[in-house]
């Protein structure tokens, strides 16, 4: 498992449930999955391929799991192949759906699947222009990779001219040296995580997430501050209608240009007030924390889904196996994320939550001296399935007010899109 965040604890805590793991080798790790049994912690950055390589061989791995997009961009998954190692996760070429915006754009336009209106520029006057013709509100969007933090809604021209002279002034380096303008859409958003071997394409629960650090979906982005699937935003109609719309074109335009793409491709959608599902983005992984909501719920075994995808035999698999729950999951993060934070406080209380039957997933924790301690922004992410939303909810919120460290911040309205909507 390459990686270090909620993510990967998820995906290395499913794993381990089959009896068929012997054992996980994490690089780097964290806190969380130190403590697993028949999981060791590996001090290695996720982007030394040599390193990588050299363990997976020595130790006769059978499958790396890429959990992050970095090293996706970078082409890991390229040079473990050429080692005759087995990896999910796309090629460097495939990783271009989430690594250039201009280029999944461009891919979205030649599969025609619905998404905004747009255009790339890499000449800051011609996207000045642009953005005085189109009018606000308008969405510009560094093309590269920038953590999160590349995109601007921008509710007036002078802030979109703004968020363009940052991004070719260099605040996010090469990867804001083209952009992409788009069309503002309104609507809700939902996540939808597919596995593929490149041929065939199946859909994971659609799932919803909170961006925003505030109450209320309100103040600066992070990487997201909760979770909860499946939402019933999306009826199997609308799923039906996303795979043929956009997941099946995605994978079969792919192809065309020569991608066999193995691994997930996420497709963040904005559902229209019309009902219409359309593309905001794609990345090239599992999406956190979405995943600590999907797997929990995933009866499958998930080295079957995985080996299926990168033997390219998915067809072959049967239907994926799902609780009939609803899981939630709710982020605790350090106080003042996602600006400056602290690291390094001791952590209480996770044997307590545990206890409530909730699953502590550790985000940002690392053990120093036997101590478990905050190091990240997000920190955990705690996880409750439940016969409802309202139940897995409500037990997700007394698991998380068993944790204790200096200064920890959640939200306390993780979920509320769907509260109001169930029956009771
Ligand atoms: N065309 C759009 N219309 C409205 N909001 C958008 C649009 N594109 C992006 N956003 C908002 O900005 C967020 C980040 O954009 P996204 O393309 O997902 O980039 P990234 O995740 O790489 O930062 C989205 O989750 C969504 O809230
Ligand atoms: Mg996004």
């Amino acid at each position: 498992m390459v990686g270090s965040g909620g993510r990967e604890h998820a995906l290395v805590w499913k794993l381990l449930q089959s009896p068929r793991i012997q054992e996980v080798f994490c690089i780097p790790g964290n806190g969380g999955t130190a403590q697993l049994d028949r999981c060791r912690n590996i001090a290695m950055g996720v982007s030394d391929f040599e390193g990588i390589a050299r363990l997976a061989l020595v130790n006769n791995i059978g499958l790396i799991v890429v959990g992050p997009e970095v090293p996706l961009a970078e082409g890991i998954t390229d040079y473990l192949q050429q080692q005759q190692l087995m990896v999910f996760g796309p090629t460097q070429a495939g990783a271009q759906v989430e690594s250039s915006k201009a280029w999944a754009k461009a891919l979205m336009q030649e599969a025609k699947i619905p998404t905004a209106k747009a255009a790339a520029f890499t000449d800051v006057d011609l996207a000045i222009a642009y953005v005085k013709a189109q009018g606000a509100p308008i969405v510009i969007k560094a093309d590269g990779l920038a953590a999160g933090k590349g995109v601007t809604v921008a509710t007036t021209v002078e802030e979109a001219i703004a968020a363009l002279e940052a991004s070719f002034g260099g605040l996010f380096g090469a990867a804001g040296q083209q952009v992409v303008i788009e069309e503002y859409l309104e609507g809700q958003e939902v996540s939808i995580l597919a596995v593929t071997d490149g041929l065939t394409i199946r859909p994971l629960l659609p799932a919803q997430d909170h961006k925003q650090i505030g109450e209320g979906d309100t103040g600066s982005n992070t990487g997201g501050m909760g979770a909860y699937a499946p939402t019933p935003i999306v009826s199997s109609a609308l799923m039906e209608q996303i795979q043929v719309e956009i997941l099946e074109p995605a994978i079969a335009t792919l192809r065309a240009r020569g991608i066999d793409y193995r691994g997930v491709l996420y497709a963040g959608l904005m559902i229209t007030p019309q009902g219409e599902p359309k593309v905001i983005e794609f990345n090239s992984r599992f999406g956190d924390p979405e995943t600590q909501v999907i797997l929990p719920l995933l009866e499958t075994p998930l080295e079957e889904v995985l080996l299926a995808c990168t033997q390219q035999r998915l067809e072959e698999l049967a239907p994926l196996a799902w609780k009939a729950e609803a899981a939630a999951c709710v982020v605790i993060a350090s106080g003042g994320y996602p600006e400056a934070y602290k690291k390094g406080h001791p952590i209480q209380g996770i044997d307590q939550a545990e206890a409530t039957g909730a699953i502590v997933f550790h985000a940002g924790t690392k053990l120093k001296q036997e101590q478990l301690v905050s190091d990240g922004g997000r920190v955990l992410a705690v996880t409750a399935l439940g016969s409802t939303f309202e139940a897995a909810i409500a037990h997700a919120y007394k698991a998380v007010e068993r944790i204790q460290f200096a200064d920890l911040y959640y939200r306390k309205d993780i979920g509320h899109r769907v509260l109001g909507s169930e029956a009771s």
